[in-house]
Formats: C-alpha cells, sequence, structure tokens
C-alpha cells in the first residue's frame, strides 16, 4: 500500500553497517520424511550448461503448451546497445522510462518484477545505451499459462529437466519471490475466470453464503468491480489497497490486509477453497475437508512455496455503506516540531480504536508530512458524529468510497523493511513508538503504517502469522531508490536490516513482520515472518514438495537453498539434520 513518489533527500551516516547475519534457523527435521529429501543432482540446471534442454525439447514443450511459451526478453533491453536484442530505440526507450513506475508496465511483461533491485540489476533503462543488458534475475522461458492443464506442463517439465521454477502473478513481489535467474516462470496473469456463488454450502457445515471463484491471475481492481456489479445485489471483499495487486496469488497466500481487514479478517481468512496444482503435477482442491494441510499452509504461510494455485473461492460480502475521510498536513516549513509530533501522536492511538470497531487507517510520515489515505470506518453518516474539517464523506458502498478516495498506487520505488506493532505497544509505549518514529524519520525514510484490528472476529486455523492477531498496525519503512546508484541502494538495504528496523524491534521484541512488505534481509526471517507457525509450514512443505521444487526467496523450505554467484540455485541440505 506504499505511495513512495517524493524523491527524499537521504541522510546516510558515513559510519561503516556490519553485513547482515545470515539468519537462524528453528527448522526441527521430520525423520521419517528425511530420506526422500536430498534432491538429486545438487544444483538446478542453469542456462549455457550441458544439463540444459536442448532447442528442441523447448519446442516440443512450446508445442505441448499450444504455442504459450516465451523465450525472456528485458523490458529495457530497447535502451541497450547489446546484440541479440530488439534493437536501441531511443524514443521507444524514453516512453518506457517515463513509464517505469507504472505498475502495468510491469504486470503486463512476462518477466519484470516491479521490485527495483531485481528489475534494474543487469538490464537498466536509467544507464546509458552501451551499459550491458543480461537476463540477470529474470526466468529464461515464461509460460503464459491460461488453464491448470499449463500448470501441469510446466511444473513437470521443470521437474524433469531438474529446472529452477518460478511462479509469477503481477510481478508485485518487494522480496525477489516472482523472479529467478535462469528459471522456467510459470505466468498466472491471464487466468481471469470468476463466478458467483449465491449461496456456498461447505460439506461440513461451517460456512453457508456468499461466495466468489476467483481466477489466479484476478488483480484487486477486478475482483472488486466484478463483485460489486453482482446482481441482484452488490458484494464486496477483502482486497488490498493498491489496485493492481493479484488476489489470489501472494497477496492472499501471505495474508492480505486492506480497508475491510478490521471488518472481516485478513484476506487468507476469507478462503474456503484452493484449487491447485501440486509439485508432482497433481491437480487437487484444498478445503478444511480436503487435503487441510495444504489449505491451512496456503491460507497465510506465503505465495510460491507450496504449490501453484490455479483458483481461490473466498468469502464475500453484501456491500454496505461507509465512511471515508482523508487528511494531509504539513509540519511548517517541512521541520517537524513538537505539535506536528503531538497531533501524529494522538492521530496514531487513535486509530487503533478505529480498528476495534471494524474500521482501518492507511497513513504515511514523510518528510514533514503526514497523510492519511484513506481512513475508512463501516456504518452509516449519523453513527458517528462527525465534524471534521478535512474531507471527509459518506459513500453507499465500499466500492464507490474505494474507487473515490483511494489514490491509484504507482510501484513502490523504495527499499523497504517492515514491522508489525503490537497492541500493546500503542496502549503502553507510545512514548517510545513515537522515539523510533522520530529517529527512523532523522534517516530521511519514509514512515508508512495501516493501523486495523484483525482479531475482532474468531480466528480461524490458518498459516497468517501469529503476530499479526496482536497487532494494532502494519508499518513499512522506505528509504527512495536510485536507478542510476546500486552501491547506495546496497548500502540503503543495510541501513534498512542494521540501524532503521532495529529501533522497532527493541521496542517490539515479541512480534514479527508482515512476509509480503519486509526487509528482503531480515534476520531470523522464519521467526519474524512466520512465528510459531513456521515448523507446521516446514513439515507441509516437505510433505506436499519433498524435492523443493518451489522455491521463493524468504519462502518456507527456501535456507535448505543458495543462490550462488551467477544466479544458480543449489541445495544446501537441510540444516539441522
Ligand atoms: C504497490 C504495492 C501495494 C501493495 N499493497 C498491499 C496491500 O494493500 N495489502 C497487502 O496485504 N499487500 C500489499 N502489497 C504486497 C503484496 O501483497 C505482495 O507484493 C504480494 O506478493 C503480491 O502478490 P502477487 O501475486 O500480485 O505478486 P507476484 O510478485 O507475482 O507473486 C508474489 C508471490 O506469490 C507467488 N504466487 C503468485 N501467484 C501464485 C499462484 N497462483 N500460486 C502460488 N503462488 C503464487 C509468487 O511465486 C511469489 O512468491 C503491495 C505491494 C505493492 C508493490
Ligand atoms: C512458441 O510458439 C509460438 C507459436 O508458434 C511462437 O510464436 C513462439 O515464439 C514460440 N516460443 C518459443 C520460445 O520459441
Ligand atoms: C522505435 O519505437 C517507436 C515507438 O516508440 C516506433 O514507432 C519506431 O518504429 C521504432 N523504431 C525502430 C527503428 O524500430
Ligand atoms: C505514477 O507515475 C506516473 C508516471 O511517472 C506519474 O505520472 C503519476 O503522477 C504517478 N502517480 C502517483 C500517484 O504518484
Ligand atoms: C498471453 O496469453 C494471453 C491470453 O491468451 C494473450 O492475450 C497475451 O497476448 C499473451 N501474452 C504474451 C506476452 O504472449
Ligand atoms: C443457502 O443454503 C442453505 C442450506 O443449503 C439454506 O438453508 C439457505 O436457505 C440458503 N440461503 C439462500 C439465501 O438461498
Ligand atoms: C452521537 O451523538 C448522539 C447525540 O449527541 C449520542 O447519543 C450518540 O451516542 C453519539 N454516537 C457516537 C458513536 O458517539
Ligand atoms: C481526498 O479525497 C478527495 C476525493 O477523492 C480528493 O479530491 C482529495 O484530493 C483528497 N485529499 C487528500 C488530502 O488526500
Ligand atoms: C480488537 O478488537 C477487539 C474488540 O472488538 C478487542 O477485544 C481486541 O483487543 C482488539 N485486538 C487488537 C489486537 O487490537
Ligand atoms: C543517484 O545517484 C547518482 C550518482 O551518485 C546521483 O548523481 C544522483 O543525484 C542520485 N539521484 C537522486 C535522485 O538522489
Amino acid at each position: 500500500m506504499l505511495l513512495f513518489t517524493l524523491l527524499l533527500s537521504l541522510t546516510i551516516p558515513t559510519t561503516t553497517i556490519a553485513i547482515p547475519q545470515s539468519s537462524s534457523l528453528i527448522a526441527s527435521p521430520i525423520p521419517s520424511l528425511t530420506p526422500s529429501l536430498t534432491p538429486s543432482p545438487t544444483c538446478r540446471c542453469h542456462p549455457h550448461l550441458p544439463c540444459w534442454p536442448s532447442p528442441s525439447e523447448w519446442t516440443l514443450l512450446n508445442a505441448t503448451l499450444n504455442g504459450k511459451l516465451i523465450s525472456t526478453t528485458p523490458l529495457a533491453s530497447i535502451c541497450h546497445t547489446t546484440p541479440n536484442h530488439p534493437p536501441y530505440n531511443a524514443s521507444a526507450c524514453q516512453t518506457l522510462r517515463a513509464d517505469w513506475p507504472l505498475p502495468k508496465t510491469h504486470y503486463t511483461s512476462p518477466s519484470s518484477p516491479m521490485a527495483p533491485w531485481f528489475n534494474t540489476e543487469t538490464c537498466n533503462p536509467f544507464l546509458p545505451p552501451d551499459a550491458p543488458c543480461t537476463l540477470g534475475a529474470l526466468p529464461a522461458y515464461v509460460v503464459n499459462a491460461t488453464c491448470a492443464d499449463d500448470y501441469i506442463q510446466t511444473i513437470n517439465f521443470a521437474r524433469t529437466h531438474n529446472l529452477r521454477l518460478v511462479i509469477r502473478n503481477t510481478g508485485h513481489d518487494y522480496l525477489g519471490k516472482s523472479t529467478g535467474s535462469g528459471a522456467l516462470a510459470l505466468w498466472t496473469h491471464h487466468l481471469k475466470d470468476m463466478r458467483v456463488i449465491r449461496n456456498y454450502t461447505s460439506k461440513v457445515d461451517l460456512y453457508t453464503g456468499p461466495a466468489i471463484q476467483f481466477g489466479a491471475g484476478i488483480q484487486v481492481h477486478e475482483a472488486l468491480t466484478f463483485a460489486h456489479h453482482a446482481s441482484p445485489t452488490p458484494f464486496t471483499l477483502v482486497a488490498g489497497n493498491c489496485q493492481s495487486v493479484g488476489l489470489a496469488g501472494g497477496y492472499t497466500q501471505g495474508g492480505g490486509h486492506g480497508q475491510l481487514a478490521s471488518m472481516y479478517g485478513l484476506a487468507a481468512d476469507q478462503v474456503l477453497e484452493w484449487e491447485v496444482v501440486t509439485a508432482s503435477g497433481t491437480l487437487l482442491t484444498a478445503s478444511r475437508t480436503e487435503n487441510e494441510d495444504l489449505y491451512w499452509a496456503l491460507c497465510g504461510g506465503g505465495g510460491g512455496v507450496f504449490g501453484a494455485v490455479v483458483s481461490m473461492t473466498s468469502k464475500v460480502y453484501p456491500d454496505g455503506g461507509v465512511v471515508t475521510a482523508n487528511l494531509t498536513f504539513r509540519a511548517d516549513g517541512g521541520v517537524p516540531g513538537e505539535v506536528f509530533w503531538g497531533v501524529v501522536e494522538r492521530l496514531v492511538s487513535g486509530f487503533a480504536a478505529v480498528g476495534d470497531v471494524g474500521g482501518a487507517a492507511i497513513w504515511m510520515l514523510q518528510g514533514g508530512e503526514f497523510g492519511v489515505t484513506p481512513v475508512t470506518v463501516p456504518g452509516s453518516w449519523g453513527q458517528w458524529n462527525v465534524t471534521y474539517s478535512y474531507h471527509i464523506s459518506p459513500f453507499p458502498t465500499f466500492y464507490s468510497s474505494y474507487t473515490t478516495m483511494n489514490p491509484l498506487s504507482n510501484v513502490t520505488e523504495s527499499q523497504i523493511g517492515g514491522r508489525l506493532i503490537p497492541r500493546s505497544t500503542v496502549n503502553s509505549k507510545m512514548r517510545d513508538l513515537m522515539r523510533a518514529f522520530k529517529q527512523i524519520a532523522g534517516y530521511g525514510a519514509a514512515i508508512s503504517g495501516v493501523s486495523l484490528n484483525v482479531s475482532r472476529h474468531a480466528i480461524p486455523d490458518n498459516a497468517v502469522n501469529p503476530a499479526w492477531r496482536e497487532s494494532a498496525i502494519d508499518i513499512v519503512l522506505g528509504l527512495p531508490y536510485n536507478f542510476t546508484n546500486r552501491a547506495l541502494d546496497a548500502a540503503n538495504q543495510q541501513l534498512m536490516t542494521d540501524v532503521l528496523l532495529p529501533f522497532l524491534e527493541a521496542i517490539t521484541p515479541d512480534s514479527g513482520a508482515y512476509l509480503n512488505e519486509a526487509d528482503i534481509h531480515q534476520p531470523d526471517w522464519q521467526g519474524v515472518f512466520y512465528g510459531e507457525s513456521y515448523e507446521r509450514l516446514l513439515a507441509v512443505k516437505r510433505k506436499w514438495d519433498p524435492e523443493g521444487l518451489f522455491y521463493a526467496k524468504t519462502g518456507v523450505g527456501s535456507e535448505w537453498w543458495e543462490e550462488r554467484e551467477g544466479g544458480r540455485l543449489c541445495w544446501v541440505g537441510m540444516v539441522g539434520i
């Protein structure tokens, strides 16, 4: 939900920052399953190696897929003179540079990840034409899937040929989970089917009511629009603030917050069924009554590691009235003083109460400005006795509020890190939290928050990080990305890991972070992103993907692999055995 559009003047401390330590491990092995665990051979195949499939094998795969195989061309190849790519074209490159912040530039591409660290590593539109352009972190081939059979063919081919396999939906992922060097990518963007189920009835009497089945490629704005136009009554659903995030991919599988999450729970809490193709190439359904362990893991345990989701069926709700407000204020002269911080403190503590009644607030503190875009509260105008002077309106439906009050999101051109702030911190350590904010702001970082309460209802048994249930705010910190200075970006990543996040970690030692909005170098990521669910998640991973076909950075089981120089993925064994 970040909207880091301003370029900040950045203060980087000149002291040397320690290299992040490799993460400690929580993994406890399941002895009975270990014999099947060591994949052979030890490394995934990589382009130009003798093990790489021959041109005729690729041609055969393409024929099996009715021509849906795409060989990767980096988006920015038109900005470079390197041979073997579409030729350098100055005017097309100019257009591409201007469109680079737009999510659409990337999600319509088969391979471009949005996170700038990955998408400009080896083919950067902002570098001069003679800078090299190679595939780098991008997959070598992409399958433009449109049905479950395409998934099965792709997964079987990757398994047979020992390829790195990656699932790509929109490419929104901040941690590089939807891209992979030399990989075969399964691109899910064109699975756009949707179907209203007026009266979903689960096999055992768990839920009876409206639901929608969403294809894997459906994006937030498509889902909300479709639900809203369902006849005879409009529906709504828990969906992200960013219009173009994929609904059934990393968003819901990783938890999924949004403006209705206090009202109904996280997106992962809404799922009734997953249709999924497993690592063995089998299409099956996972629900509370079938393949329950896989269902449990897919609801919050993170995208890209347990199986490839074809569709998701989730609860939807009648679209009722909401009150929505936005607000921006600036410190005098852009320099935050006591008054500014006092107002911020009162607003941020007040938003916790908004969560308790089913509302949510999305806010951003950056460069001496505080913006709320927006705060949404369920119910009607009369109920809240509002006399605010900023822009506030009643809306007959959440849909009308979402389309009016929610600014269009661009790609987040920042280095990010995140922390979940427990309610207890907001209740009794607000001074400490404000001190941490001031320290972080002093480094020129933006601080954004989603204030909400995702434990107002009975908490379903799923893999959502338990820290979410104690939380009042999901904080995301951002340092601006510099497209032409990778050394500075690397220094900023270390600043995030070693200096900025520790300000928040120090006052929230028992909390964690939202795995979708977090620091790629987070120490102890297993504990921080998954909490006490991690061991159970590893067991599900071992059962459904014993050879580790599905790999994603910081995903469950990813500590069994390391990415070597040049991007080749190699098995490093199961630590702890
Ligand atoms: C601008 C912006 C705004 C955001 N706003 C919000 C927000 O409001 N709320 C929120 O909760 N999060 C938000 N996020 C974070 C978002 O939830 C994650 O980036 C998420 O990973 C996106 O999922 P995706 O499927 O669209 O992206 P991708 O990058 O394509 O995929 C993400 C992960 O999911 C896996 N995956 C994708 N599809 C499938 C599938 N069909 N089966 C199995 N695995 C799959 C991929 O392998 C990868 O590991 C935002 C991110 C950005 C960049
Ligand atoms: C796959 O086949 C289609 C249609 O024949 C073709 O356009 C495409 O270039 C092929 N892909 C590859 C990687 O050769
Ligand atoms: C360069 O790109 C433009 C579109 O931006 C296109 O109209 C033009 O034909 C291209 N030129 C060449 C030589 O390919
Ligand atoms: C998004 O990026 C585009 C293209 O650079 C720009 O015109 C637009 O103002 C940006 N929108 C926001 C909300 O920052
Ligand atoms: C992917 O497939 C869809 C649907 O068949 C098609 O519309 C789209 O053009 C294809 N994209 C690419 C890049 O081949
Ligand atoms: C939904 O189905 C249940 C049981 O199958 C039934 O009791 C209920 O009346 C149905 N509701 C609607 C709105 O159709
Ligand atoms: C709104 O005001 C009315 C009359 O002043 C009062 O009875 C009611 O409790 C108030 N509602 C809320 C939610 O504060
Ligand atoms: C608040 O929302 C209104 C309606 O969309 C918009 O015109 C206005 O610019 C927004 N103001 C702020 C401060 O975000
Ligand atoms: C959420 O709200 C409920 C009341 O609806 C309250 O009991 C609970 O403590 C709140 N939890 C958090 C984490 O804020
Ligand atoms: C990015 O880094 C380059 C090289 O150090 C510098 O010239 C430029 O001003 C920086 N850009 C921004 C926006 O800070």
